[in-house]
Protein backbone atom coordinates (compact mmCIF):
# COMPACT_ATOMS: atom_id res chain seq x y z
CA UNK A 1 0.00 0.00 0.00
CA UNK A 2 0.74 3.43 -0.78
CA UNK A 3 1.25 6.38 1.55
CA UNK A 4 -1.44 7.87 0.02
CA UNK A 5 -3.19 4.89 2.12
CA UNK A 6 -5.19 3.74 -1.08
CA UNK A 7 -4.92 0.83 -3.29
CA UNK A 8 -7.84 0.44 -5.46
CA UNK A 9 -8.21 4.12 -6.60
CA UNK A 10 -4.46 5.09 -5.85
CA UNK A 11 -3.76 7.25 -9.02
CA UNK A 12 -5.45 10.79 -10.28
CA UNK A 13 -7.47 11.03 -13.49
CA UNK A 14 -8.53 7.67 -14.66
CA UNK A 15 -7.18 4.26 -16.31
CA UNK A 16 -9.92 3.94 -18.58
CA UNK A 17 -7.41 3.30 -21.80
CA UNK A 18 -5.74 0.07 -21.86
CA UNK A 19 -2.19 1.03 -22.41
CA UNK A 20 -2.18 3.08 -19.23
CA UNK A 21 -3.31 0.21 -17.27
CA UNK A 22 -0.57 -1.70 -18.61
CA UNK A 23 1.78 0.66 -17.98
CA UNK A 24 1.28 0.62 -14.28
CA UNK A 25 1.49 -2.84 -14.10
CA UNK A 26 -1.72 -3.83 -15.01
CA UNK A 27 -2.30 -7.67 -15.94
CA UNK A 28 0.27 -8.55 -14.28
CA UNK A 29 -1.75 -10.34 -11.67
CA UNK A 30 -3.74 -11.89 -14.35
CA UNK A 31 -0.42 -13.54 -15.35
CA UNK A 32 0.85 -14.56 -12.30
CA UNK A 33 -2.73 -15.90 -11.30
CA UNK A 34 -2.62 -18.14 -14.81
CA UNK A 35 0.70 -19.50 -13.33
CA UNK A 36 -0.71 -20.85 -10.12
CA UNK A 37 -3.22 -23.75 -9.27
CA UNK A 38 -6.40 -22.73 -9.24
CA UNK A 39 -7.58 -23.83 -5.77
CA UNK A 40 -3.82 -21.80 -4.86
CA UNK A 41 -5.78 -18.29 -6.51
CA UNK A 42 -8.94 -18.89 -3.89
CA UNK A 43 -6.51 -19.84 -0.96
CA UNK A 44 -4.64 -16.57 -1.80
CA UNK A 45 -7.80 -14.49 -1.65
CA UNK A 46 -9.63 -16.56 1.52
CA UNK A 47 -5.57 -15.58 3.23
CA UNK A 48 -6.31 -12.06 2.42
CA UNK A 49 -9.01 -11.12 4.69
CA UNK A 50 -11.39 -9.85 1.69
CA UNK A 51 -15.03 -9.56 2.39
CA UNK A 52 -17.75 -8.65 -0.08
CA UNK A 53 -18.14 -5.09 -0.59
CA UNK A 54 -21.67 -5.46 -1.37
CA UNK A 55 -23.19 -5.19 1.22
CA UNK A 56 -23.33 -7.70 3.30
CA UNK A 57 -19.60 -8.45 4.09
CA UNK A 58 -19.34 -12.13 3.71
CA UNK A 59 -15.68 -13.61 3.05
CA UNK A 60 -14.89 -13.66 -0.26
CA UNK A 61 -12.84 -16.71 -0.30
CA UNK A 62 -14.49 -18.88 1.64
CA UNK A 63 -17.90 -18.29 -0.79
CA UNK A 64 -15.93 -19.01 -3.89
CA UNK A 65 -14.64 -22.23 -2.24
CA UNK A 66 -18.23 -23.32 -1.84
CA UNK A 67 -18.26 -24.05 -4.99
CA UNK A 68 -18.26 -27.68 -5.91
CA UNK A 69 -15.57 -28.55 -7.57
CA UNK A 70 -15.04 -29.20 -11.30
CA UNK A 71 -18.71 -28.97 -11.93
CA UNK A 72 -19.30 -27.54 -14.82
CA UNK A 73 -20.84 -24.96 -16.18
CA UNK A 74 -20.14 -22.47 -13.62
CA UNK A 75 -20.72 -18.97 -13.75
CA UNK A 76 -19.21 -15.77 -12.28
CA UNK A 77 -21.68 -12.88 -11.85
CA UNK A 78 -21.37 -9.07 -11.26
CA UNK A 79 -23.13 -7.05 -9.39
CA UNK A 80 -22.90 -3.65 -10.44
CA UNK A 81 -26.22 -3.10 -9.94
CA UNK A 82 -25.41 -0.39 -7.22
CA UNK A 83 -29.08 1.19 -6.55
CA UNK A 84 -28.74 1.26 -2.51
CA UNK A 85 -29.37 5.12 -1.79
CA UNK A 86 -25.79 6.87 -1.08
CA UNK A 87 -23.78 4.21 -2.90
CA UNK A 88 -21.55 5.59 -6.09
CA UNK A 89 -18.07 4.06 -5.57
CA UNK A 90 -18.59 0.96 -7.80
CA UNK A 91 -19.74 3.71 -10.59
CA UNK A 92 -16.37 5.62 -10.23
CA UNK A 93 -14.17 1.95 -10.16
CA UNK A 94 -16.40 1.34 -13.68
CA UNK A 95 -15.38 5.08 -14.88
CA UNK A 96 -11.90 5.44 -13.66
CA UNK A 97 -10.30 2.30 -13.23
CA UNK A 98 -12.53 -0.56 -15.66
CA UNK A 99 -9.27 -2.77 -16.11
CA UNK A 100 -9.03 -3.80 -12.47
CA UNK A 101 -12.64 -4.76 -12.06
CA UNK A 102 -12.21 -7.23 -15.77
CA UNK A 103 -8.55 -8.49 -14.45
CA UNK A 104 -10.30 -9.53 -11.21
CA UNK A 105 -13.11 -10.82 -13.19
CA UNK A 106 -10.64 -12.85 -15.28
CA UNK A 107 -8.93 -14.15 -11.88
CA UNK A 108 -12.09 -15.02 -10.42
CA UNK A 109 -12.95 -16.85 -13.24
CA UNK A 110 -10.27 -18.88 -13.67
CA UNK A 111 -9.73 -19.65 -9.97
CA UNK A 112 -13.70 -20.88 -9.92
CA UNK A 113 -12.97 -22.81 -13.48
CA UNK A 114 -16.14 -20.35 -14.48
CA UNK A 115 -17.47 -21.10 -18.03
CA UNK A 116 -18.94 -17.56 -18.72
CA UNK A 117 -18.76 -14.29 -16.55
CA UNK A 118 -21.59 -11.84 -16.59
CA UNK A 119 -21.68 -8.62 -15.48
CA UNK A 120 -24.98 -6.99 -14.51
CA UNK A 121 -24.41 -3.27 -14.92
CA UNK A 122 -27.54 -0.86 -13.46
CA UNK A 123 -29.68 0.20 -16.33
CA UNK A 124 -29.42 4.24 -15.98
CA UNK A 125 -25.24 3.83 -15.77
CA UNK A 126 -25.15 4.50 -19.55
CA UNK A 127 -21.48 5.97 -19.87
CA UNK A 128 -20.41 3.51 -17.32
CA UNK A 129 -21.86 0.66 -19.67
CA UNK A 130 -20.22 2.47 -22.53
CA UNK A 131 -16.67 2.57 -20.76
CA UNK A 132 -16.82 -1.12 -19.47
CA UNK A 133 -17.48 -2.20 -23.25
CA UNK A 134 -14.74 -0.21 -24.60
CA UNK A 135 -12.36 -1.76 -21.99
CA UNK A 136 -13.45 -5.45 -22.76
CA UNK A 137 -13.15 -4.87 -25.72
CA UNK A 138 -9.42 -3.49 -25.61
CA UNK A 139 -9.30 -6.57 -23.42
CA UNK A 140 -10.29 -9.15 -25.80
CA UNK A 141 -7.32 -7.30 -28.46
CA UNK A 142 -4.84 -7.32 -25.92
CA UNK A 143 -5.77 -11.34 -25.44
CA UNK A 144 -6.66 -11.05 -21.92
CA UNK A 145 -10.72 -12.47 -22.97
CA UNK A 146 -11.40 -14.86 -24.83
CA UNK A 147 -10.10 -18.23 -26.00
CA UNK A 148 -6.56 -18.99 -24.89
CA UNK A 149 -5.91 -16.20 -22.65
CA UNK A 150 -2.23 -15.43 -22.95
CA UNK A 151 -1.76 -18.81 -24.41
CA UNK A 152 -2.82 -20.55 -20.98
CA UNK A 153 -5.69 -23.26 -22.09
CA UNK A 154 -7.93 -20.92 -20.46
CA UNK A 155 -10.96 -19.55 -22.16
CA UNK A 156 -12.79 -16.63 -20.63
CA UNK A 157 -15.67 -14.84 -21.97
CA UNK A 158 -17.63 -11.83 -20.09
CA UNK A 159 -20.82 -10.70 -21.23
CA UNK A 160 -21.87 -7.03 -20.09
CA UNK A 161 -25.61 -6.85 -19.40
CA UNK A 162 -27.69 -3.88 -18.81
CA UNK A 163 -30.59 -4.41 -15.94
CA UNK A 164 -33.99 -1.99 -16.17
CA UNK A 165 -34.02 0.20 -12.91
CA UNK A 166 -35.13 -2.14 -10.43
CA UNK A 167 -33.49 -2.00 -6.82
CA UNK A 168 -34.74 -5.65 -6.39
CA UNK A 169 -32.27 -6.68 -9.06
CA UNK A 170 -29.33 -5.99 -6.88
CA UNK A 171 -30.40 -9.29 -4.53
CA UNK A 172 -28.19 -11.64 -6.11
CA UNK A 173 -30.96 -14.22 -6.77
CA UNK A 174 -33.18 -12.03 -8.25
CA UNK A 175 -29.99 -10.80 -9.90
CA UNK A 176 -29.91 -14.05 -11.51
CA UNK A 177 -33.34 -14.66 -12.46
CA UNK A 178 -33.01 -10.81 -14.44
CA UNK A 179 -30.43 -12.41 -16.14
CA UNK A 180 -32.12 -15.58 -17.40
CA UNK A 181 -34.94 -13.22 -18.80
CA UNK A 182 -37.43 -13.70 -16.01
CA UNK A 183 -39.03 -10.77 -14.14
CA UNK A 184 -36.53 -9.97 -11.45
CA UNK A 185 -37.42 -11.35 -8.08
CA UNK A 186 -35.62 -13.16 -5.15
CA UNK A 187 -35.77 -16.85 -5.10
CA UNK A 188 -35.81 -18.96 -1.37
CA UNK A 189 -32.65 -20.12 -0.40
CA UNK A 190 -31.66 -22.93 -0.30
CA UNK A 191 -30.41 -23.53 -2.69
CA UNK A 192 -27.68 -21.15 -2.57
CA UNK A 193 -26.19 -19.48 -5.76
CA UNK A 194 -22.83 -21.31 -5.15
CA UNK A 195 -24.88 -24.64 -5.47
CA UNK A 196 -27.63 -23.82 -7.90
CA UNK A 197 -27.19 -20.72 -9.33
CA UNK A 198 -27.77 -18.62 -13.17
CA UNK A 199 -29.38 -21.28 -15.39
CA UNK A 200 -29.06 -23.42 -11.98
CA UNK A 201 -25.45 -24.24 -12.37
CA UNK A 202 -22.77 -23.51 -9.77
CA UNK A 203 -22.61 -19.31 -9.38
CA UNK A 204 -20.64 -16.70 -7.48
CA UNK A 205 -21.63 -13.68 -7.20
CA UNK A 206 -19.50 -10.67 -6.26
CA UNK A 207 -20.03 -7.22 -6.42
CA UNK A 208 -17.78 -4.32 -8.20
CA UNK A 209 -15.28 -3.36 -5.68
CA UNK A 210 -15.29 -6.72 -4.37
CA UNK A 211 -13.66 -8.10 -7.40
CA UNK A 212 -11.59 -4.91 -8.28
CA UNK A 213 -9.31 -5.93 -4.92
CA UNK A 214 -8.68 -9.12 -6.61
CA UNK A 215 -5.34 -8.10 -8.69
CA UNK A 216 -4.23 -6.05 -5.95
CA UNK A 217 -4.66 -9.21 -3.68
CA UNK A 218 -2.88 -11.81 -6.18
CA UNK A 219 -0.09 -8.26 -6.87
CA UNK A 220 0.57 -7.76 -2.74
CA UNK A 221 -0.22 -11.45 -1.72
CA UNK A 222 -3.02 -12.46 0.68
CA UNK A 223 -1.01 -11.58 3.59
CA UNK A 224 0.29 -8.34 2.98
CA UNK A 225 -3.27 -7.35 2.35
CA UNK A 226 -4.81 -9.04 4.92
CA UNK A 227 -2.20 -6.39 7.17
CA UNK A 228 -3.88 -3.87 6.31
CA UNK A 229 -7.15 -2.88 8.18
CA UNK A 230 -8.65 -4.54 11.90
CA UNK A 231 -8.34 -8.21 13.03
CA UNK A 232 -11.34 -9.43 11.22
CA UNK A 233 -11.61 -6.31 8.37
CA UNK A 234 -9.37 -6.01 5.80
CA UNK A 235 -7.79 -4.16 3.37
CA UNK A 236 -9.70 -0.20 2.37
CA UNK A 237 -13.08 0.39 1.46
CA UNK A 238 -14.27 3.06 -1.26
CA UNK A 239 -16.92 5.02 1.08
CA UNK A 240 -19.37 7.23 -1.02
CA UNK A 241 -19.61 10.50 1.71
CA UNK A 242 -22.60 12.60 0.65
CA UNK A 243 -25.09 14.36 2.42
CA UNK A 244 -24.58 17.84 4.70
CA UNK A 245 -20.99 17.85 4.23
CA UNK A 246 -18.46 20.35 2.67
CA UNK A 247 -16.69 17.59 0.42
CA UNK A 248 -18.62 15.02 -0.52
CA UNK A 249 -17.34 12.42 -3.08
CA UNK A 250 -15.89 8.91 -2.78
CA UNK A 251 -12.52 8.26 -0.35
CA UNK A 252 -10.73 5.16 -0.77
CA UNK A 253 -9.44 3.98 3.13
CA UNK A 254 -8.29 1.62 5.06
CA UNK A 255 -10.14 -0.17 7.38
CA UNK A 256 -8.87 0.98 10.17
CA UNK A 257 -10.29 4.99 9.93
CA UNK A 258 -12.61 6.16 11.68
CA UNK A 259 -16.35 8.10 11.08
CA UNK A 260 -14.27 11.10 11.41
CA UNK A 261 -11.44 10.75 9.71
CA UNK A 262 -13.75 10.05 6.32
CA UNK A 263 -16.60 13.14 7.52
CA UNK A 264 -14.62 15.84 8.88
CA UNK A 265 -11.02 14.81 7.48
CA UNK A 266 -11.84 13.83 4.34
CA UNK A 267 -15.03 15.57 4.20
CA UNK A 268 -13.95 19.30 5.66
CA UNK A 269 -17.03 18.43 8.10
CA UNK A 270 -20.71 20.14 8.22
CA UNK A 271 -21.05 23.16 6.44
CA UNK A 272 -20.35 26.55 7.98
CA UNK A 273 -22.40 27.57 10.92
CA UNK A 274 -24.39 23.88 10.99
CA UNK A 275 -24.56 21.06 13.82
CA UNK A 276 -24.82 17.35 12.96
CA UNK A 277 -27.92 15.75 13.92
CA UNK A 278 -27.63 12.35 12.58
CA UNK A 279 -25.12 9.65 10.16
CA UNK A 280 -25.89 7.31 8.03
CA UNK A 281 -23.47 4.54 8.08
CA UNK A 282 -24.22 2.30 5.25
CA UNK A 283 -26.63 3.19 2.88
CA UNK A 284 -30.46 4.04 3.42
CA UNK A 285 -31.17 1.03 4.84
CA UNK A 286 -28.91 1.12 7.37
CA UNK A 287 -30.01 2.61 11.43
CA UNK A 288 -28.67 6.05 11.92
CA UNK A 289 -25.82 6.64 14.46
CA UNK A 290 -25.33 9.38 16.36
CA UNK A 291 -22.88 12.83 16.68
CA UNK A 292 -21.32 11.37 19.55
CA UNK A 293 -20.41 7.74 18.23
CA UNK A 294 -17.72 9.66 15.52
CA UNK A 295 -15.07 8.08 16.29
CA UNK A 296 -16.95 4.37 15.60
CA UNK A 297 -14.73 2.72 13.18
CA UNK A 298 -15.75 2.31 9.72
CA UNK A 299 -14.68 -1.53 10.33
CA UNK A 300 -17.55 -3.91 9.99
CA UNK A 301 -17.98 -4.57 13.64
CA UNK A 302 -17.38 -1.49 14.82
CA UNK A 303 -20.25 -0.21 12.99
CA UNK A 304 -22.15 -3.05 14.33
CA UNK A 305 -21.17 -2.77 18.00
CA UNK A 306 -22.53 0.98 17.86
CA UNK A 307 -25.69 -0.56 16.50
CA UNK A 308 -26.10 -0.40 12.63
CA UNK A 309 -24.60 -1.65 9.47
CA UNK A 310 -21.60 -0.88 7.50
CA UNK A 311 -23.57 -1.77 4.20
CA UNK A 312 -22.46 -0.58 0.88
CA UNK A 313 -20.50 1.80 2.40
CA UNK A 314 -22.02 5.13 1.73
CA UNK A 315 -21.96 7.77 4.77
CA UNK A 316 -25.08 10.18 4.86
CA UNK A 317 -24.49 13.31 6.97
CA UNK A 318 -27.63 14.98 8.24
CA UNK A 319 -27.20 18.39 9.63
CA UNK A 320 -29.84 20.45 12.09
CA UNK A 321 -31.90 21.65 9.35
CA UNK A 322 -33.13 18.49 8.00
CA UNK A 323 -37.02 17.64 9.20
CA UNK A 324 -36.63 13.58 9.97
CA UNK A 325 -39.67 13.00 9.63
CA UNK A 326 -39.38 14.01 5.65
CA UNK A 327 -36.12 11.86 5.33
CA UNK A 328 -38.05 9.06 6.79
CA UNK A 329 -41.06 9.66 3.83
CA UNK A 330 -38.14 9.94 1.51
CA UNK A 331 -36.81 6.96 2.36
CA UNK A 332 -39.65 5.00 3.10
CA UNK A 333 -41.47 6.10 -0.32
CA UNK A 334 -37.85 4.64 -2.09
CA UNK A 335 -38.93 0.85 -0.71
CA UNK A 336 -42.09 1.13 -1.07
CA UNK A 337 -41.54 1.47 -4.86
CA UNK A 338 -39.05 -0.94 -5.00
CA UNK A 339 -40.71 -3.86 -2.60
CA UNK A 340 -41.07 -6.71 -5.71
CA UNK A 341 -44.37 -7.46 -3.89
CA UNK A 342 -43.51 -11.05 -3.79
CA UNK A 343 -44.40 -11.23 0.29
CA UNK A 344 -47.14 -10.07 2.01
CA UNK A 345 -45.41 -7.89 4.74
CA UNK A 346 -42.98 -5.93 2.24
CA UNK A 347 -45.73 -5.10 0.15
CA UNK A 348 -48.18 -4.04 2.15
CA UNK A 349 -45.95 -2.91 4.80
CA UNK A 350 -44.01 -0.73 3.39
CA UNK A 351 -47.54 1.33 1.63
CA UNK A 352 -49.25 0.85 5.19
CA UNK A 353 -46.06 2.23 6.99
CA UNK A 354 -45.25 4.81 4.14
CA UNK A 355 -48.93 5.97 4.50
CA UNK A 356 -48.43 6.71 7.97
CA UNK A 357 -45.18 8.32 7.71
CA UNK A 358 -46.97 10.98 5.04
CA UNK A 359 -49.54 11.55 7.61
CA UNK A 360 -47.46 12.95 10.41
CA UNK A 361 -45.87 15.10 7.69
CA UNK A 362 -48.45 16.45 6.44
CA UNK A 363 -50.33 17.24 9.58
CA UNK A 364 -53.13 14.47 9.18
CA UNK A 365 -52.10 11.92 11.93
CA UNK A 366 -53.88 11.23 14.94
CA UNK A 367 -52.32 11.05 18.10
CA UNK A 368 -50.81 7.13 18.75
CA UNK A 369 -49.88 6.90 14.89
CA UNK A 370 -45.70 7.28 15.98
CA UNK A 371 -46.72 4.11 17.93
CA UNK A 372 -48.99 2.87 15.10
CA UNK A 373 -45.69 3.54 13.10
CA UNK A 374 -43.53 1.47 15.06
CA UNK A 375 -45.79 -1.39 15.32
CA UNK A 376 -45.58 -2.01 11.04
CA UNK A 377 -41.91 -1.92 11.02
CA UNK A 378 -42.05 -4.45 14.12
CA UNK A 379 -44.53 -6.50 11.70
CA UNK A 380 -42.38 -6.02 8.74
CA UNK A 381 -39.08 -6.74 10.08
CA UNK A 382 -37.36 -10.53 9.66
CA UNK A 383 -40.71 -11.84 7.76
CA UNK A 384 -40.00 -11.79 4.29
CA UNK A 385 -38.25 -13.76 1.74
CA UNK A 386 -35.56 -11.02 1.25
CA UNK A 387 -33.76 -8.36 3.31
CA UNK A 388 -35.43 -5.47 1.77
CA UNK A 389 -38.77 -5.53 3.70
CA UNK A 390 -35.83 -4.98 6.79
CA UNK A 391 -34.24 -2.32 4.93
CA UNK A 392 -37.68 -0.08 4.90
CA UNK A 393 -38.30 -1.23 9.00
CA UNK A 394 -34.82 -1.01 9.99
CA UNK A 395 -33.67 2.67 8.88
CA UNK A 396 -37.82 4.05 9.76
CA UNK A 397 -37.73 2.54 13.25
CA UNK A 398 -34.37 4.28 13.77
CA UNK A 399 -35.75 7.44 13.11
CA UNK A 400 -38.52 7.50 15.22
CA UNK A 401 -36.48 5.95 18.23
CA UNK A 402 -33.86 8.66 17.66
CA UNK A 403 -36.33 11.78 16.77
CA UNK A 404 -39.32 10.94 18.21
CA UNK A 405 -40.07 14.21 19.70
CA UNK A 406 -39.98 15.01 15.99
CA UNK A 407 -42.49 13.01 14.62
CA UNK A 408 -44.63 13.48 18.28
CA UNK A 409 -44.21 17.39 17.34
CA UNK A 410 -45.51 17.27 13.51
CA UNK A 411 -49.33 15.38 15.20
CA UNK A 412 -49.33 18.33 17.68
CA UNK A 413 -49.10 20.88 16.12
CA UNK A 414 -50.36 19.87 12.80
CA UNK A 415 -47.72 19.88 10.14
CA UNK A 416 -43.70 20.26 9.68
CA UNK A 417 -42.04 22.44 12.13
CA UNK A 418 -39.63 23.04 10.00
CA UNK A 419 -38.92 26.82 8.36
CA UNK A 420 -35.55 26.16 6.83
CA UNK A 421 -35.38 23.22 4.72
CA UNK A 422 -32.38 21.10 4.43
CA UNK A 423 -31.07 20.24 0.55
CA UNK A 424 -32.70 17.13 1.25
CA UNK A 425 -32.76 16.76 -2.58
CA UNK A 426 -29.40 16.18 -2.75
CA UNK A 427 -28.92 14.12 0.21
CA UNK A 428 -29.05 11.10 -2.58
CA UNK A 429 -27.59 12.37 -5.27
CA UNK A 430 -24.15 11.08 -6.95
CA UNK A 431 -21.82 13.87 -5.64
CA UNK A 432 -18.64 11.47 -6.90
CA UNK A 433 -17.83 14.39 -9.38
CA UNK A 434 -16.59 12.06 -11.89
CA UNK A 435 -16.20 13.18 -15.20
CA UNK A 436 -19.15 11.23 -17.42
C1 LIG B 1 -32.42 -5.51 -1.83
C2 LIG B 1 -30.97 -5.75 -2.04
C3 LIG B 1 -30.26 -4.99 -2.95
C4 LIG B 1 -28.90 -5.23 -3.16
N1 LIG B 1 -28.23 -4.45 -4.05
C5 LIG B 1 -26.91 -4.69 -4.28
C6 LIG B 1 -26.21 -3.92 -5.26
O1 LIG B 1 -26.75 -3.01 -5.88
N2 LIG B 1 -24.88 -4.21 -5.46
C7 LIG B 1 -24.25 -5.23 -4.77
O2 LIG B 1 -23.08 -5.48 -5.01
N3 LIG B 1 -24.90 -5.96 -3.85
C8 LIG B 1 -26.20 -5.72 -3.60
N4 LIG B 1 -26.88 -6.50 -2.70
C9 LIG B 1 -26.13 -7.62 -2.06
C10 LIG B 1 -26.15 -8.86 -2.96
O3 LIG B 1 -27.33 -9.61 -2.70
C11 LIG B 1 -24.95 -9.78 -2.70
O4 LIG B 1 -24.84 -10.00 -1.34
C12 LIG B 1 -23.65 -9.20 -3.22
O5 LIG B 1 -23.72 -8.88 -4.58
C13 LIG B 1 -22.54 -10.23 -3.00
O6 LIG B 1 -21.31 -9.71 -3.44
P1 LIG B 1 -20.11 -9.49 -2.41
O7 LIG B 1 -19.96 -10.75 -1.61
O8 LIG B 1 -18.94 -9.19 -3.26
O9 LIG B 1 -20.52 -8.33 -1.54
C14 LIG B 1 -28.23 -6.26 -2.44
C15 LIG B 1 -28.94 -7.02 -1.51
C16 LIG B 1 -30.28 -6.76 -1.30
C17 LIG B 1 -31.01 -7.60 -0.31
S1 LIG C 1 -38.96 -8.81 0.89
FE1 LIG C 1 -39.97 -7.40 -0.53
S2 LIG C 1 -38.53 -7.16 -2.21
FE2 LIG C 1 -37.86 -8.98 -1.04
S3 LIG C 1 -38.87 -10.70 -2.09
FE3 LIG C 1 -40.25 -10.05 -0.49
S4 LIG C 1 -41.63 -8.56 -1.47
FE4 LIG C 1 -39.87 -8.82 -2.81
Amino acid sequence: MSETGRILLDFDGDRRNIHAYEQAGGYASLRSALGMEAADVVATVDTSGLRGRGGAGFPTGRKASFLPKGRTPAYLCVNADESEPGTFKDREIMLRNPHALIEGILIMSYAMSATSAFIYIRGEYRTEFEVLKRALEEAHSRGYVGRNVLGSGYDATIVLHRGAGAYICGEETALLTSLEGERGQPRSKPPFPAIAGLYAAPTLVNNVETLASVPFIVKMGGEAYAAVGTERSKGTRVFSLSGNVKRPGNYELPLTATLRDLIEGHGGGMPEGRTMKAIIPGGSSTPLLMPDQLDTGLDYESIAAAGSMAGSGAVVVIDDRTCMVQLALRVAEFYRHESCGKCTPCREGTKWGTDVVRRIEDGSARQGEVDLLLNVCDRILGKNLCPLGDAFAMPIASYVTHFREEFQRHIDEGGCPFVEQSPIASLYHDVSGVPA
